[in-house]
């Protein structure tokens, strides 16, 4: 019996980084994985892997911002499936700029991908996830959800958000046999990463000095987070509900921090 045999995952931003590896990783354990994204093209690739090797997928094309795409891509897995079981909200975007340079379509495009999203899946999910005996809801926070970061201050905000919504969810339905948690992860090598970072060998001098920074020494793997979404949407982390894992490899542990130039974590 692998973990998820037979349960129907929705996996929002599932085109790359963190959300293509949990799609990857679900299917591998039994899941009928939803790949929701805007690229139709990559999602199309992504879902024809999955069944090359024998598991279940199916393309949701689907801006999270849009509340009649969010609404088409639920019915449509239920057509096809007949329901679901996991919701994992991992969209999101990052947009670097102090607070006064916002304009108010801005706040809202940040606000829109990360959080109201949430509130839109949940919306249009609820009547079916009410349905099963027990549902999953991950979200997918950051460190951000946690403390501050420079230059980033939407961001910030929406992660926080992201965490108090997953409460919320977590003592409204838990009634109904759902359970919600957040994802909350550090520096993780993904294109929103590198987009973050620059490009070339000026990105990977920038990523470099980031990590110096990091306990470890290193940056996650976009599997590495997959595993931790994973664990919350399945019995695995049964009794658990409304609470955050930090999967930072030692970051926010320290207030100060200078990793030496080896650690055992690296290049393994
Ligand atoms: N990479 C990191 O270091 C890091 C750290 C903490 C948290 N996160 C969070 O992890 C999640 C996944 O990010 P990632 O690092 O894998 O980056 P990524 O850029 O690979 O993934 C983000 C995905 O969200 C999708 N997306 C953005 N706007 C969307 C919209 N309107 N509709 C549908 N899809 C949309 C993108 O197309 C992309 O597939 C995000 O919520 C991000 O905030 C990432």
């Amino acid at each position: 019996m692998k973990r998820l045999d037979g349960k129907v995952a929705w996996i929002s931003g599932a085109t790359s980084g963190i959300g293509e590896a949990a799609a990857r990783l679900f299917a591998e354990e039994g899941a009928n994985v939803v790949i929701v994204g805007r690229r139709t093209e990559k999602a199309d690739k992504i879902c024809a892997d999955i069944r090359s090797f024998g598991g279940e997928a199916m393309v949701s094309t689907c801006d999270v911002a849009v509340p009649k795409q969010v609404e088409s891509s639920i019915q449509a897995v239920v057509e096809k499936w007949g329901g679901i079981d996991i919701l994992v909200n991992n969209s999101g975007m990052v947009d670097m700029r102090m607070l006064h340079e916002y304009s108010i379509a801005d706040w809202e495009k940040v606000m829109n991908v990360n959080v109201r999203s949430i509130y839109l899946s949940f919306l249009y999910a609820y009547p079916f996830l009410k349905q099963k005996k027990r549902s999953y809801v991950v979200n997918i926070g950051s460190i951000s959800s946690m403390v501050g970061q420079a230059g980033t201050p939407v961001y910030v905000a929406s992660k926080h958000a992201v965490l108090g919504l997953t409460r919320s969810i977590a003592l409204d339905y838990a009634d109904i046999g759902l359970r919600c948690n957040c994802v909350c992860p550090g520096i993780t090598d993904t294109p929103m990463l590198r987009e973050h970072m620059g490009s070339g060998t000026k990105g990977d001098a920038a990523l470099r000095k980031r990590l110096r920074r990091v306990p470890m020494g290193v940056a996650l793997s976009p599997k590495d987070v997959a595993q931790s979404i994973l664990y919350f949407s399945c019995e695995d982390s049964t009794g658990i509900t409304g609470t955050s894992l930090v999967i930072d490899c030692g970051y926010l542990t320290a207030a100060e921090w200078e990793s030496p130039d080896y650690t055992a974590f690296m290049g393994s």
